[in-house]
């Protein structure tokens, strides 16, 4: 049996640390479009030039570009099962995701929608870090790493902040993800997909209700 689940919710809700979580406990495939396209910017193509100026301002990267890379990591890997983080972002991905796993016979199972206030948002991207190594998820308060300035999985140095993690560019990230990808709350609720959690809740508690949600992991 296949298991697909999409974490939906906005900037700094916390679906990468529960995709990072959902990996280690299951044996799903995190699939996070914002890796990829970090990835590509680094390529130092058009595209990646393209993706990074787009990233920067907060805005959205085109359909096509994102629709592509999922096409691409789809294709070429071997899950019992996938894990959605920031993808689906507009109802045209949506739509793309939905014909993509029905041509592979398979479905989304749950979108888990992260719920905060947007008041947390701003501590919480301001705060982070993350593994340049390994991808590990830190916040200078909430999850710091053990060690200052070494990660905790895999001993790296490189803990990197994100240029997108200012308060500039977090406002049009909102801004983008009400406009744009909110409405995707309206149209898995319709599927009866659709299961809130509370993602202002300390994270493991917030893992806990999502571990309720999907049942108790499938033996490999
Ligand atoms: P992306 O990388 O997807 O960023 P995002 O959606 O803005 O989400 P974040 O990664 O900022 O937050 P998160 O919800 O993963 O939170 P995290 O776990 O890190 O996208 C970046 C950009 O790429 C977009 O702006 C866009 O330009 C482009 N893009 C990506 N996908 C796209 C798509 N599909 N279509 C078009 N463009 C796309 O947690 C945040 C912090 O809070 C961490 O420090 C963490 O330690 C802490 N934290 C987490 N949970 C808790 C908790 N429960 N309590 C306290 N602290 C917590």
């Amino acid at each position: 049996m296949t298991t697909n689940i999409i974490l939906l919710g906005p900037p700094g809700a916390g679906k990468g640390t529960q995709a990072r979580r959902l990996v280690e406990e299951r044996d799903l495939v995190q699939l996070s479009t914002g890796d990829m396209l970090r990835e590509a910017r680094t390529s130092g193509t058009e595209m990646g030039k393209v993706v990074a100026e787009v990233m920067d301002k907060g805005q959205l990267v085109t359909d096509e570009i994102v629709i592509g890379l999922i096409r691409e990591k789809l294709e070429d890997t071997k899950a019992a099962g996938f894990i959605f983080d920031g993808f689906p972002r507009t109802l045209r991905q949506a739509d793309a995701l939905e014909d993509l796993l029905s041509g592979m016979g398979q479905k989304i199972d749950a979108v888990i929608e992260m719920q905060v206030d947007d008041g947390a948002l701003v501590d919480r991207v301001s705060g982070r870090y993350t593994c340049g190594n390994c991808g590990e998820v830190y916040h200078d308060t909430t999850r710091p790493s053990a060690k200052e300035g070494v990660c905790d999985v895999c001993g790296s140095t490189d803990l990197r902040r994100r240029a997108d993690d200012n308060a500039e560019s977090l406002k049009t990230r909102l801004l983008e993800y009400y406009k744009k990808t909110s409405p995707l709350i309206g149209y898995y609720y319709a599927k009866q997909k659709l299961r809130p959690v509370d993602a202002l809740a300390e994270i493991g508690k917030v893992g806990h209700e999502i571990a309720g949600i999907l049942g108790q992991p499938v033996e490999a």
